[in-house]
């Protein structure tokens, strides 16, 4: 079991320091990033996962030392040398070095590519429903660009973590969205409903298959946004990440001093959350969907995989 990086062309161990403190991406947050999941060797959904760094890329206005077929070259070129077959690739393309000034570098410097290929245990076909933390979403008003900025979702990951939660589920406008670090689904009345892939929102990799998974399968799907009172209407929900795959959610947990829209100015103080602070406010009805959806998810990557032997 290895781990691997990679800084502009160096093969470099990931705990040791290289990269620049004029680095923009350490400076600011200057840059973005994509999570690739390999199963048996090939990294899974590579062209859209690569399409995406080049949108996240574009909205910044970064310009990348690569073309998107040399991006996915980059890719299997990490893998190949990390001899992983289960492994996660994280990559991070930032706006390159340069002496600390907001103002884009002038003249411009090349960017900065830098990778981690990490060992993943392998998916387990049997998963314990986790639980999630409702919490107002803090995030800036362009998630569905896939930045280096990740403080509040850091936060607010932590926070549902400090009250024995596994995921924070963030509302904004009154309506449950996103999660910390993956994309959110609603099960009402053998119908899944998530939110749209608006601004708001990261446009998850999973999240598009699992659309695709649900349309074949006869499922319907209402891309909507659910308000926060509708929660207890529901069957079921779960999550869906590159890494978190289809994860079903047994419990939705509020914490009654956190209310999901920011009704005041006053700064909040320092949130230091216990599980005894915080009340169960939903729990699942009914999973079968969801784990049917699991299931095809396991079976359709099986497939995949089994079609390169
Ligand atoms: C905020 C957020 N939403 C959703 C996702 C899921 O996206 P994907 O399926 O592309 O991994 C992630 C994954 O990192 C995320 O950070």
């Amino acid at each position: 079991m290895s781990v691997i990086g990679y800084f502009n062309g160096q093969w470099v161990d990931p705990a040791e320091p290289c990269v620049p403190l004029d680095e923009r991406g350490h400076q600011f947050g200057d840059g973005v990033y994509e999570v690739i999941r390999a199963y048996g060797g090939r990294p899974f959904l590579l062209e859209w996962h690569v399409e995406r760094l080049f949108q996240s890329l574009e909205a910044l206005r970064i310009t990348p030392p690569f073309d998107p077929d040399g991006c996915k070259a980059l890719i299997r070129k990490l893998l190949e040398r990390s001899g992983e077959s289960e492994a996660a690739i994280y990559i991070q393309v930032t706006r390159g070095s340069a002496v600390r000034n907001h103002l884009f570098p002038e003249p411009s410097v090349v960017a900065n590519v830098s990778a981690t290929v990490r060992p993943v245990p392998p998916t387990s076909p049997e998963v314990k429903p986790g639980r999630l933390l409702l919490l107002p979403d803090e995030r800036w008003l362009n998630p569905w660009i896939k930045s280096l900025n990740l403080l509040p979702n850091v936060m607010a990951k932590q926070t549902a973590h400090d009250a024995g939660a596994d995921e924070a589920l963030l509302v904004r406008d009154g309506c449950m969205i996103e999660a910390a670090s993956s994309n959110v689904w609603f099960v009402q009345n053998g119908e899944l409903i998530t939110a749209p892939a608006d601004r708001y929102i990261l446009a998850g990799i999973t999240r598009r298959f699992v659309l695709e998974l649900a349309r074949d399968l006869g499922i319907p799907v209402r891309e909507e946004k659910l308000p926060r009172e509708r929660l207890a209407e529901v069957d079921a929900i779960f999550l869906t990440g590159t890494l978190t795959e289809v994860y079903p959610i047994g419990s939705v947990a509020e914490h009654p001093d956190i209310p999901c829209t920011p009704v005041s100015a006053a700064r909040p103080a320092a949130r230091t959350v216990t599980p005894e602070q915080v009340q169960v406010v939903w729990t699942a009805r009914d999973l079968e969907l969801v784990e049917r959806l699991r299931t095809a998810f396991v079976e359709r990557v099986r497939a995949w995989v089994g079609s390169f032997a």
